[in-house]
Order: structure tokens, then C-alpha cells, then sequence
């Protein structure tokens, strides 16, 4: 059985039952800190994968999708020292404004895991455990720089300065020197067995320029990794030693098995989505997903994931949007201000993922009232209210199909393989890029037509024009309903196509629309965005 988009609404801790699926597909966002609001740079990260979590089961996927928060660790500390409340309680509140983001993008996330959960500390010891018991743990000393913002540790020649003459991490962050006992992974030692990994999985990586950095990265020489702080005690415990709290990224990285069952290897949920057919990311945290976390899944005896994907970041005034810099732009205004399709459209078609971006107000409304209300809307409502005043309100008999008739559904039908193939190589832009040639294509095909004109000179072969717009529109609407689910389903349903038959199955020229079902009356689904006229 399929699972269709809207069956799968958001909900937490649960798992599906359909456990026998034969096409299992696991993808994860980063999970969040909770030091902050979240800002568009998170809400875009997830967006993408909840199109292609909604892509991926009406194509027939089996899907797990999980996203959450990241709540151990010195940066989250300091920022409950700073707002004076204890970290749990800090975490608690700060985690449910990520919770909620969830619910007004409408993401359909499978699961959402929080650090400071019980199955995830176990699951935490648990890798700690097995990498140990391999021998790739051992207790030193740790003596060096580190960036409390990155939760990263910085060799002294990656260090630059900042215009006061203070050493600063390549990222910008302040770096402070530790010097503490550590526990150590053997890293070092990961070098080859990584180069051999990257080889033999060319699609490990995307895209090609940050594959391209890791390995030049991990061709120079891996240092051991600290994996445990001393200094401070928010985190996880290291098994065995008290003393010592799990480094974060060792905890946070584990979340996605904590997510599928871990350490239970005979969890149903373990045994079908492990290992994870996609970890999305930003390009800030490439080196932590594709360097240290592989080497982890490979010295506990796990298979490391069948890749990671680093998006580009949302600049604002060219530089990141961050709340270290003030200069963030809040999800939920933008949603208020321009809607949550248009939003969820604009920010996958206008920015090349995998690049930077610029997001802004001109842009947002040229992709509204050109992509949205003049190109499909508008395609749509003319051709159901010619149908409305012309065909009695129901879906026309069509006669012969001419070659124009059957290119253009051929060009529905065909836009699923590409934007297939697009999305696999997580290449939104071009997969909305390749249905909207379609749309270009419709409303070519209605200005040569001329349908209007076919009223008086030749009805039978208005009926067939019109019937071919309406089923090129059922075919977009299906095709376009993993990034506007609400746009999408208006459509449908002033086609009166039933809930059950949106699915990509039904892109099939079988499920074609029936001449003689009724429609309701049409009404405009992607209205025009009009500037509020300024008062003085
Ligand atoms: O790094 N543009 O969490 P984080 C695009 N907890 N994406 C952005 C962005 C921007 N301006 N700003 C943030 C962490 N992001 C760790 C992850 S995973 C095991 C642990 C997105 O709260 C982007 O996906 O700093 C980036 O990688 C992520 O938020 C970082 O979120
Ligand atoms: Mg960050």
C-alpha cells in the first residue's frame, strides 16, 4: 500500500506500521540548537526535506523523516546562564518554538527527537560503548583552541585574526584554549578507510565542490578527535567515567539512531531505515556529517549513510543570517506576510540549492504573481470557468486528440521523470524548474488553441482543448503538491479528483479525468500579491 502525503500528517514518537515496505527512504535535518529562535536558514533546511519527504511517498516510498533539536553541550549552556534558567528547563521552552515551526511550514516529519530524551542517552552511551569496545577510545590529554559557537575544535594554523588582532576560528567564532583530560577517537587512523569509502560511493557527497573539499580534507591528514569535555557537565555522561560529558557532536550525530531504534539492532524501525538514505545539511556542518560521523558508524561496526547533502546558506545584506549578527529574518512573518505555499515555492525555486542566496521582497513577489497567480493560476482558472459557462460545470467529452493535444500531455506526464531524477540529486530548483516548462507549455498551447474561439466555429473541438488543459492541470497539481500541499489540494478538488487518487501512480494516462463528473464552481487558488498602498 501507498501512503499519500496527506495520510501522514505530522505526529511524534510514533512509527509507521507498514514495516514491510520494500522502498524504505530515511532522511534527516540537522537537529537544532536550541540557543536560538529559529530563523528562515533553519525553516529552509527542513522545507527541503519535507518536499522530498512528501515527494518521495506519493512516489511510493516507505518514508522516515526526522527532524529535532540539539540540546547538550557548552553553547546551550551559556545561553540558559544568559536568559538564568537551568538548562533544562532552558531546552524545554526553546525546543517547542522548533517544535511548532514544524506545524506552521506544515512539515510532515515522521519524528522529533530531542537530545535530552531518555532513548537518545541511551543510545548515546551506546556508540560510545561499541567504538570503545572496537579499542578506538583511549584517555590523554587535550590542550588547544576551541569555538564554543561551532562546538568545534580548531588547529592553531586554521586560526585568522579578526580586525582587533584576536584569534578567530575560519567560521568567525571566538575561539577560547582548553586545556582538560579528554577522551580521544583514533581519527587519525579513519584516513584511508574514508578515501576508500568517498571512492566507492561517488554520490556520497553532494554537491560535487563540497565532496570535492572533504576529500582534499581528509587527503591532508586527520588528527585524533577529542570526544569528551570536562570543564562543564551539560551533556551526556561517558559510560563508565562520570567525569567526563560525551563531545556533542558525538551525541548530536547519534540522534539519527537514536531515531530508528538504536541500539536495538533487531528494531523493525533499525533493520529498515538504517542505513539513512539522506542526512541534509547546511554547508556549515559538512565536515561533522561527512568526516567524523562515517568514521564513527565504521569504528562501532555500523555502515555509515548513503549520503549527505550541504545546502548553501540564506544571506541577508551578504552575509549569514545569524543571531550573532542580528539580522534575521523570522519564518512566521514571512508566512503572515506572503502566505505558506508562495513561501515554500519561492525560497526552492528562486535559490539554487546548493549555492548561497539572496531572498528578498521584489523577488518573492515576481516568482507570486508571475510563477503563482499569472502562470498556473491563471491556467487553471481560465480554462474551469470556460468549462464552468461553456461544458455544464462538468468535465468535457473529448474527440480525437491532434499531435498538439498529446505533446502536451506527454509533457505532463514526462515532467514526473524529471523532476524525479531532479530531486534524487537534491536539485529543487530544476525539478520545479521542469514542471513549470510544462505550465509554459499549457498556456502556449490555450493561446494557440484559442478555445473561446472554438465556442461557435467547431464546440466538439472546444470540448477536446479543454479537456486536455483540465488533464495537463490535474497532472501539475498532483506533480506540485510535495511544495504547495494546500495549493495542490484545491486544485484537485476543484477538479474533483478524489483524495485517494493523487498519488504519482495517478499520473497514469488510466487515472485520466472522466468525462461527464461534475465540478465544483472554480475559484482562484494562487491569488496576486498586492503591495499595501502606502498611506501617508
Ligand atoms: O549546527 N542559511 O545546529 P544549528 C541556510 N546542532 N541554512 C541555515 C542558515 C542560513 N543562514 N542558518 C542555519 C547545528 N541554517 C548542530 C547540528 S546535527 C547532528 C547537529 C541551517 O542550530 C543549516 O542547515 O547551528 C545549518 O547546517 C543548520 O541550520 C545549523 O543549525
Ligand atoms: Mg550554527
Amino acid at each position: 500500500m501507498l501512503a499519500s502525503s496527506d495520510t501522514k500528517t505530522n505526529h511524534t514518537g510514533t512509527r509507521k506500521n507498514d514495516t514491510l515496505a520494500s522502498r524504505p527512504y530515511y532522511l534527516t535535518t540537522p537537529i537544532y540548537y536550541v540557543n536560538d529562535r529559529p530563523h528562515i536558514g533553519h525553516a529552509y533546511t527542513t522545507l527541503a526535506c519535507d518536499v522530498l519527504a512528501r515527494f518521495k511517498r506519493l512516489d511510493g516510498f516507505d518514508v522516515h523523516f526526522l527532524t529535532g533539536t540539539d540540546e547538550h553541550g557548552q553553547k546551550v549552556e551559556k545561553s540558559a546562564k544568559a536568559a538564568g534558567v537551568d538548562p533544562q528547563a532552558f531546552t524545554d521552552e526553546v525546543s517547542q518554538n522548533f517544535r511548532r515551526l514544524t506545524e506552521d511550514m506544515n512539515y510532515s516529519n515522521d519524528d522529533f527527537i530531542r537530545t535530552t530524551e531518555e532513548r537518545h542517552v541511551r543510545a548515546a552511551q551506546a556508540i560510545w560503548r561499541a567504538i570503545e569496545d572496537n579499542g578506538h577510545i583511549y584517555l590523554d590529554s587535550y590542550s588547544g583552541w576551541y569555538a564554543v559557537r561551532d562546538e568545534a575544535f580548531y588547529a592553531e594554523s586554521e586560526l585568522e585574526e579578526n580586525a582587533d588582532g584576536q584569534k578567530i576560528a575560519p567560521s568567525g567564532a571566538e575561539v577560547e584554549w582548553v586545556e582538560e583530560p579528554s577522551y580521544f577517537f583514533d581519527l587519525s587512523k579513519w584516513q584511508q578507510p574514508l578515501l576508500d569509502f568517498y571512492a566507492a560511493n561517488p554520490n556520497f557527497i553532494g554537491p560535487d565542490t563540497r565532496r570535492n573539499e572533504v576529500v582534499r580534507f581528509v587527503e591532508g591528514g586527520l588528527k585524533d578527535l577529542s570526544i569528551s569535555r570536562t570543564s562543564f557537565n551539560w551533556g551526556i555522561p561517558v559510560p563508565d567515567d562520570p567525569d567526563h560529558i560525551m563531545y556533542v557532536w558525538l551525541d548530536a550525530l547519534t540522534n539519527y539512531l537514536t531515531a530508528v531504534g538504536y541500539p536495538e539492532k533487531e528494531n523493525p524501525n533499525y533493520v529498515e531505515y538504517w542505513p539513512a538514505d539522506l542526512h541534509m545539511v547546511g554547508k556549515d556542518i559538512v565536515r561533522f556529517h561527512a568526516v567524523y560521523w562515517p568514521a564513527f558508524l565504521m569504528a562501532a561496526g555500523m555502515a555509515p549513510p548513503k549520503r549527505v547533502y550541504a545546502h548553501g546558506w540564506l544571506l541577508n545584506r551578504g552575509e549569514k543570517m545569524s543571531k550573532s549578527l542580528g539580522n534575521v529574518v523570522l519564518p512566521q512573518d514571512l508566512v503572515e506576510r506572503y502566505g505558506l505555499d508562495p513561501v515554500r515555492y519561492y525560497l526552492l525555486r528562486e535559490v539554487p540549492f546548493g549555492n548561497d542566496g539572496y531572498i528578498s521582497h521584489e523577488t518573492m513577489v515576481s516568482r507570486i504573481n508571475g510563477d503563482l497567480a499569472n502562470d498556473i493560476g491563471n491556467l487553471a482558472q481560465r480554462s474551469l470557468s470556460m468549462i464552468a459557462k461553456n461544458c455544464g460545470g462538468m468535465v468535457p467529452r473529448p474527440g480525437t486528440f491532434t499531435a498538439d493535444d498529446k505533446a502536451l500531455l506527454a509533457a505532463a506526464a514526462g515532467a514526473l521523470d524529471s523532476a524525479r531524477s531532479e530531486f534524487d540529486r537534491q536539485a529543487f530548483h530544476r525539478g520545479l524548474e521542469a514542471i513549470w516548462r510544462v505550465v509554459g507549455d499549457a498556456n502556449r498551447y490555450v493561446d494557440a488553441q484559442a478555445p473561446w474561439e472554438l465556442r461557435k466555429s467547431d464546440p466538439p473541438r472546444m470540448a477536446t482543448v479543454l479537456y486536455t488543459l483540465l488533464e495537463t492541470i490535474r497532472r501539475l497539481a498532483i506533480l506540485i503538491q510535495p511544495v504547495m500541499p494546500f495549493g495542490a489540494a484545491a486544485m484537485l478538488d476543484q477538479l474533483a479528483v478524489p483524495a485517494d487518487a493523487r498519488d504519482f501512480t495517478h499520473l497514469a494516462p488510466n487515472h485520466a479525468l472522466v468525462a461527464g463528473v461534475a465540478l465544483p464552481k472554480p475559484s482562484p487558488v494562487f491569488p496576486r500579491y498586492v503591495d499595501e498602498e502606502v498611506t501617508e
